[in-house]
C-alpha cells in the first residue's frame, strides 16, 4: 500500500500511470452512475490483453453492476479466461477497494490469486494496492463443487 507516485510503465499513454491505470481513469468518465454519483472505471489484463469496464446503474437500484464485473464480463466475452492484473479508478480518497461481489468474480478467473495485483487509484495520484489473495483469503473457488 503506497501513496507514492509510481514510475510510468513503458507502455503508459499518460505520464505517471501504467497502461492499465490510464485505461481505468479514462473508463471512469464513461461510468453510468446517475443515482450514486460514484463513478468507477476498471481496467484488467486477461491473457495479455487489456479490457475496461464501468459501473452501470439502473433506476431499479439493485440491478446496477460494478465496473470490475463489467470488465471481467467484457474480457470473458472476448474469450479470455486468465486474470493477471486489475486497476480501479474512483474519486474516493483514499482510493476504494473492490466490493465483495467483485472480489468473488475476480477470483473465478485467477488460478493464483497471490499473483494478481489490484491497484485502486484516483485522479489525485493516490494509490493503494493488494493481491487478490489478500482481498479474498480462503475464497470459494468452486473446487468444492461436484
Ligand atoms: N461500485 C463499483 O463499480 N465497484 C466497486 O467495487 C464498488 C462499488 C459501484 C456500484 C455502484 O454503481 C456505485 O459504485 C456505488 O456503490
Amino acid at each position: 500500500m503506497t501513496d507514492e507516485p509510481k514510475p510510468a510503465s513503458s507502455s503508459s499513454p499518460t505520464p505517471g500511470h501504467t497502461s492499465l491505470e490510464a485505461k481505468a481513469l479514462a473508463a471512469q468518465d464513461r461510468a453510468y452512475a446517475p443515482y450514486s454519483k460514484f463513478a468507477v472505471g476498471a481496467a484488467i489484463r486477461m491473457d495479455g490483453e487489456e479490457f475496461t469496464g464501468i459501473n452501470v446503474e439502473n433506476a431499479s437500484y439493485g440491478l446496477g453492476v460494478c465496473a470490475e464485473r463489467t470488465a471481467v464480463f467484457n474480457a470473458v466475452n472476448a474469450g479470455r479466461t486468465t486474470l493477471e492484473e486489475v486497476a480501479v479508478a474512483t474519486n474516493a480518497s483514499p482510493p476504494s477497494s473492490p466490493c465483495g461481489a467483485c472480489r468473488q468474480v475476480l477470483l473465478e478467473f485467477a488460478p493464483d490469486p497471490a499473483r494478481v495485483t489490484i491497484t485502486a487509484l484516483n485522479a489525485k495520484g493516490e494509490r493503494r494496492s493488494w493481491t487478490l489473495a489478500e482481498l479474498i483469503p480462503d475464497g470459494f473457488s468452486g473446487r468444492e463443487l461436484p
